[in-house]
């Protein structure tokens, strides 16, 4: 599965902090605010110190939704549950580059089983690590936040590797992944984001419609500047 550039960055809410004691709603919800997929931070307790949830999650997120599931796994060894997530309903795997020995031949099995392969980056870990992986993966996720937890704050040295990403690669695909709010989406866009990942800046909302398109408009506005048409 080839994901190409579609020119306009779109928004992803990461659920992490929703309502997971009223999860077909808050997907209503979701629905209604029309995102394009759900990304599902899954974590293991060991790779990343905090434990979420795994394949049961998903599956219920596959029985409940619609929407395409992009699931982050924050898991130690994740060559081990590939084919578990993509049967359970992945339509895209995001796996770390710091959590495997041989990440360009799990991007390409992933990718071998008809999903989305996408390759995840740790604040701390220096772009050069992604080299030889970029031609396996769909997509690049730079992490602006050490991964874990959700409503931390932007890193701005990590967004920078994002931006040099764009400059070396302008047509990878490129999503971030951490502390996105209204007030520096702008930045986001403009260091070549293709997908914003968001939690709190959602889900800390009472209306999730509202604050997607909050969310929207401030790309728009970056996106109509002229160092940054998008
Ligand atoms: C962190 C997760 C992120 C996080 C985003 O490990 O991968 O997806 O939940 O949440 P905010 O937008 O609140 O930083
Ligand atoms: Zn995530």
């Amino acid at each position: 599965m080839q994901l190409v550039r579609i020119g306009r960055p779109v928004i992803e809410p990461s659920m992490l902090l929703c309502d997971f004691g009223h999860l077909a709603q808050e997907v209503q919800r979701l629905q209604r605010a029309q995102v394009p997929a759900l990304h599902l931070d899954v974590m293991d307790g060991h790779f990343v110190p905090n434990l979420t949830y795994g394949l049961v999650l998903v599956e219920t997120f596959q029985r409940i939704s619609s929407l395409p599931l992009d699931v982050h796994l924050m898991i130690s060894n994740p060559e081990q549950y590939v084919e578990k997530y993509i049967e359970a309903g992945a339509w895209a795997l995001t796996v770390h580059v710091e959590a495997m020995s041989d990440p360009s031949g799990v991007l390409e099995w992933i990718r071998s089983l008809g999903v989305a392969a996408g390759v995840a980056l740790n604040p701390e870990t220096p772009l050069e690590k992604l080299t030889p992986c970029l031609d396996c993966c769909d997509y690049v996720l730079v992490m602006t936040v050490a991964p874990g937890f959700g409503g931390q704050s932007l890193r701005p040295d990590a967004l920078h590797k994002a931006a040099q990403l764009r400059q070396k690669y302008p047509q990878l695909v490129i999503g971030v992944d951490g502390g996105i709010k209204p007030e520096n989406v702008a930045q986001v866009v403009q260091a070549g984001a293709d997908m914003l990942i968001v939690g709190s800046a959602i889900f800390g909302h009472s209306d999730y419609a509202e604050a997607v398109a909050l969310l929207q408009q401030r790309i728009r506005q970056a996106c109509t500047s002229e160092e940054h048409p998008c």
